[in-house]
Formats: structure tokens, C-alpha cells, sequence
């Protein structure tokens, strides 16, 4: 039997993946830019063997079996890994035997917290270990296929995902911006308001918001690309002011196109529009911008922060909601892939 382990953690969306031209491929209607955080607190950890002695594939996610081979996007992962092995011409492992595939999320699955992004990413590198694959930008355009921004997580510091024009799909990759070392002083706050179960998944969200929203199209369009090149401009040169504000406005549309969706997806709740009303008055306070919200598709919210602000945020944050934040944790940026010793 031989076995690989990797984690892999989550990244959090700066310019918003937000609709598919194409389902099956997963190809989306605009570029996006996240960030990937450098923590083992939110991240997913599998374990891959494959032995002759197995009979089929089988795979259990948080202790509980899925349904593997019925499922399209993993066995798309896999096939994938597959036929680059089979392009590469030699593999650690025959590819005739079977895998057990283990993995774990520390952190609220399908909550709007990415679980999805770390898991996929983390099944595609692992696959790639086990095959002994080197990491390279076709790994992406795997991960890419079971879940969108999964394919952001398979490098570190800030990363942008081309959307492409190819029909295939060979050229949506993701690429690093800049590595974790560029910006070490940037910090994120992640704010659990409810780690239930999102209520409309993003695969339908998006479906929808393709067929019926109105603002989608001027988005695509209109705003994402000028407000890529801005935020690679602002992240390049450490320019906080301009990558909060480019990051609040693009959780706002993202979040107005959902509202624009019919019928309307609700992703925020109460609490959610607290806290974006407690950051802009925070940072009108401060007279400057100090911190900056973005929302996925879920209630949670995520600050970025510069490290030496991170205190009085914290007890401000504190002190305004003594109740509804469940929990608060703060990370750094960093390093995606890591393949813990056995
Ligand atoms: O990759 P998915 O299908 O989980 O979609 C992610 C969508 C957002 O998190 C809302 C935005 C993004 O770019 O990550």
C-alpha cells in the first residue's frame, strides 16, 4: 500500500467568483483575486492510499462514506490527475489500483466558510503526491472542476484565477500575484455569525444569477476587469486604502447581485449588515480605512487588517458585539500546500 497526506487551506475571495459559462467545466463569467490563509485551524487534511488489495474507490469525508464513483466531480478530479500521470508517462503508483481516500474539514462544511475550495484543492494535490505529479498551473485547472475556487487554494499569498477564453478550459487557471512574504503584515479576522448550512448553494446561486440577473452581465462586463487590475496594482505596491475599499465594494456587489437574482439569494443576515455598518463607522472614526468586510456566499464575515491594528479592532469589535459573533479568529496569509511528516 502506498499512502499520501496533505493539507490544504481555505482562500477568501477579494474580486468575487460569481457565475459559470460553462457548468460542466466549470468555467466562470469573470476573473477573481483571493487570499490564502495560512492557519491548520481552516483547512482540509486527506490521506490517499492505493493497493492492489482495494476493490473499488471509496472515499469518507468527516468520518461519513460518499458516494465516490457516482460522484461527477470527484471522479473528474481523479481522472484528471489521472490523464496527466498517464501524460507524463511515469507514476509512483499503478494507476489500476484502487484509492481510500480520507478527508477532513476543521471548519463548518458549506457554511460560506470555503470549505469546498480546501477540500478539492486538497484532493487534487494529494492525487498528484501519491502519483508523484509535480505541482504545476494543470493542477488548478483540476481542482477548478470540482469546486471554482478550490483551484485558488493550491498556492499561497494572493492569487488570481484568468477566466480564460478557451472552450476547453485549459487556460482558466489560477497563477500567484504575490507570495505571503510580500504583504506579511496583512491579517484577516474571520467573524462566525451562524455556521449552519448555507441556504441556497452556490452551484444554484450562480445558475440562477446567470439566467436572470440583470447587473451580472454590466458587472462582467464593466467593473471586474478594471477592479482586477486595480487591486494587483494595490496589493503590488501594499496599498491598503485602495485594496480595502476595491474589496468592500466587491463584496457589496456581489452580494447586490445575489439580491438582483430572482428569486433573491440572502446570503448576509442582521448581524452581517451590523458589522458592515460597524466597519464604515470604525474607519470614519479613524478618518482613514483601517479594516475592510468581505462576505462569501454565507453570514460570516472576513476582515482584513494590518497586524498592528489588530487589538484595538478586536476589543472594538468586542465590545460592539458581546453576543452574536460565535467566534473570532485571526489569520495571517500564507503558505497553501503542506504535506505533514508521517
Ligand atoms: O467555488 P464555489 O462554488 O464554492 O463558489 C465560491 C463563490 C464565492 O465564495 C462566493 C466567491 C469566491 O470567489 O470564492
Amino acid at each position: 500500500m502506498i499512502s499520501a497526506t496533505c493539507v490544504a487551506p481555505v482562500n477568501i475571495a477579494l474580486i468575487k467568483y460569481w457565475g459559470k459559462r460553462n457548468e460542466d467545466l466549470i468555467l466562470p463569467v469573470n476573473d477573481s483575486i483571493s487570499m490564502t490563509l495560512n492557519t491548520n485551524e481552516m483547512c482540509a487534511k486527506t490521506t490517499i492510499s492505493a493497493s492492489e488489495k482495494f476493490e473499488r474507490n471509496r472515499m469518507w469525508l468527516n468520518g461519513d462514506e460518499v458516494d465516490f464513483e457516482e460522484n461527477v466531480r470527484l471522479m473528474r478530479c481523479l481522472k484528471g490527475v489521472q490523464n496527466l500521470v498517464l501524460a507524463n508517462g511515469i507514476s509512483k503508483v499503478p494507476l489500476s489500483w484502487k484509492l481510500h481516500i480520507a478527508s477532513r474539514n476543521n471548519f463548518p462544511t458549506a457554511a460560506g466558510l470555503a470549505s469546498s475550495a480546501a477540500g478539492y484543492a486538497c484532493l487534487v494535490f494529494t492525487l498528484a503526491r501519491l502519483y508523484g505529479l509535480p505541482h504545476n498551473e494543470e493542477l488548478t485547472t483540476i481542482a477548478r472542476q470540482g469546486s471554482g475556487s478550490a483551484c485558488r487554494s493550491l498556492y499561497g499569498g494572493f492569487v488570481h484565477w484568468h477566466r480564460g477564453v478557451l472552450e476547453n478550459g485549459s487556460d482558466s487557471v489560477a497563477v500567484p500575484v504575490v507570495p505571503a512574504q510580500h504583504w506579511p503584515n496583512m491579517h484577516v479576522l474571520i467573524l462566525v455569525v451562524n455556521d449552519a448550512r448555507k441556504k441556497t448553494s452556490s452551484t444554484l446561486g450562480m445558475q440562477r444569477a446567470v439566467t436572470t440577473s440583470t447587473l451580472l452581465q454590466q458587472r462582467v462586463t464593466d467593473v471586474v476587469p478594471h477592479r482586477t487590475k486595480k487591486l494587483i496594482d494595490a496589493i503590488n505596491t501594499r496599498n491598503f486604502t485602495e485594496f480595502a475599499e476595491i474589496t468592500m465594494r466587491e463584496s457589496n456587489q456581489f452580494h447586490a447581485i445575489a439580491l438582483d437574482t430572482f428569486p433573491p439569494c440572502i446570503y448576509m443576515n442582521d448581524v452581517s449588515h451590523a458589522i458592515v455598518n460597524f466597519v464604515h463607522s470604525y474607519n470614519e472614526a479613524a478618518g482613514t480605512i483601517l479594516t475592510a468586510y468581505t462576505f462569501d456566499a454565507g453570514p460570516n464575515a472576513c476582515l482584513y487588517v494590518l497586524e498592528e491594528h489588530v487589538p484595538k479592532l478586536l476589543a472594538s469589535i468586542n465590545e460592539a458585539f458581546p453576543n452574536d459573533i460565535a467566534q473570532s479568529v485571526e489569520y495571517l496569509q500564507g503558505i497553501p500546500m503542506t504535506t505533514p511528516s508521517p
